[in-house]
């Protein structure tokens, strides 16, 4: 590890403490990211020398949280790489974002018979949502099919696309199985008849450069929590011209332009989407991690979590009875794997004894665990903080806990 990553993981407090008795290492970050100094920092002095709502008064205090509120969108959209700030709307995480997208969505475009396509891959967040509009709407869900490395099949992709189909809504990175989809040619193949696209980029945007007018997605949403932010934030981006002709998802203040008992008239993209106070220090505090993490910059960011899981890959391969469960050629930071007559969730109990928290279970992907035919997987996902040592310690201790249960 080079002393430029060593000066960064010295940035985040959390990496500091121990876990019974031993150095904490942190390999759950797809689940969430720890903080750095700055990201907390923001926060708390937010609270304590700046906090106001946004919108709403035309006091100083107000006028500057409003003002630091509307550059944080400035500075997502900037992070994405969008036309425009109005194509930004704050949510309260991926989960939210999509939720949105498929209710006003749905509801302005989506009839009975029509199509929706979502990956076999899918986190539940980008399942779920999808099923409840349908349902709603009686339209259809299908399931574009994977192989067993955990790719997805674009020739069957190809077959399911045709002039029903309203909407493919996929995942930039599978959570459970690192695959990196091809979202890019998905997207182009979604265009030729006429479908729109939502990439679930929980997974991808906190890892690698994201610039969404080149990948030409219609919607596009991550969560600031797994991004080095606050909890309780999300993003979702949307082309203008989409979110001009959705309804709105919520009601309430902020909303609307006016307001009788008769009749309410809508305010105009973001704010038509951002019902009531909004998240504001936690706005603030995604405000500090983009700015963090761009003085890194993610080509770096990718490129050392690249080797980070390539090291890690090897050093698994050894352990006797493990299968990594996902082996697509192009992979994020993550990988799950099973060990052959061990339970995922006895590795996780006994690795945290050692000071080392990985997840275990389904990770909201049941169906993927249902193709695999495993009831659950074991998962380590890294950051630019982890370091090979880390990696050599976690496969070290990984031998022994497998030795001790089998
Ligand atoms: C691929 C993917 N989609 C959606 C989500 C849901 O994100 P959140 O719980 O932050 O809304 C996650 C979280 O793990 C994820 O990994």
């Amino acid at each position: 590890m080079s002393l430029d990553w060593i000066k960064y993981r010295n940035d985040f407090p959390m990496l500091n403490r121990t876990m019974h008795g031993k150095p904490l290492i942190y390999l759950d970050t797809a689940a969430t990211a720890q903080k750095p100094l700055v990201v907390i920092d923001a926060i708390h002095d937010f609270y304590q020398n700046h906090y106001g709502t946004v919108h709403r008064a035309v006091y100083e205090l107000a006028l500057q949280s409003s003002q630091r509120y509307q550059q944080t969108r400035e500075k997502v959209q900037r992070f994405l790489h969008a036309a425009k700030p109005e194509e930004i709307i704050f949510t309260r995480g991926t989960t939210e974002s999509i939720n949105l997208v498929a209710y006003s969505f749905g509801k302005a475009f989506v009839q009975p018979g029509d199509e929706i396509l979502i990956s076999a891959m899918e986190h539940h967040s980008n399942i779920v949502p999808w099923q409840l509009l349908c349902e709603d709407r009686q339209a259809i869900l299908k399931v574009i099919p994977m192989n067993h490395q955990g790719e997805i099949l674009l020739e069957e992709y190809k077959k399911l696309l045709n002039s029903r189909t309203k909407l493919v809504a996929i995942a930039h990175v599978s959570n459970s199985l690192g695959t990196l989809n091809p979202i890019k040619e998905m997207t182009q193949m979604a265009h030729q008849v006429n479908a729109r696209v939502l990439i679930d980029g929980a997974q991808s945007a906190p890892h690698m450069k994201i610039d969404v007018q080149d990948l030409d997605s219609d919607f596009f949403v991550f969560s600031g929590h797994k991004l080095y932010g606050p909890t309780g934030i999300g993003i979702l981006y949307g082309k203008g011209d989409l979110l001009e002709q959705m309804p709105p998802y919520q009601g309430g203040g902020d909303m609307i332009e006016t307001v009788t008992f008769s009749k309410t008239s809508y305010n105009v993209p973001p704010l038509k989407f951002e019902a009531g106070t909004p998240m504001i220090a936690e706005v603030i505090g995604l405000g500090a991690s983009i700015d963090y993490i761009e003085s890194i910059s993610l080509e770096c960011i990718q490129g050392w979590e690249h080797e980070l899981v390539k090291h890690a890959t090897a050093r698994l391969q050894e352990i006797e009875g493990l299968r990594i469960i996902g082996t697509a050629s192009d992979k994020g930071s993550l990988i799950s794997f099973v060990v052959k007559g061990v339970h995922a969730l006895d590795i996780g109990t006994l690795l945290d004894l050692r000071g080392i928290a990985i997840r275990t279970g389904h990770h909201c992907a049941q169906p993927v665990m249902n193709f695999f035919g495993v009831p659950a997987t074991a998962r380590a996902s890294f950051a630019f903080y982890n370091t090979k040592e880390e990696v050599d310690q976690f496969a070290q201790a990984l031998q022994e806990v497998i030795q001790l249960l089998i």
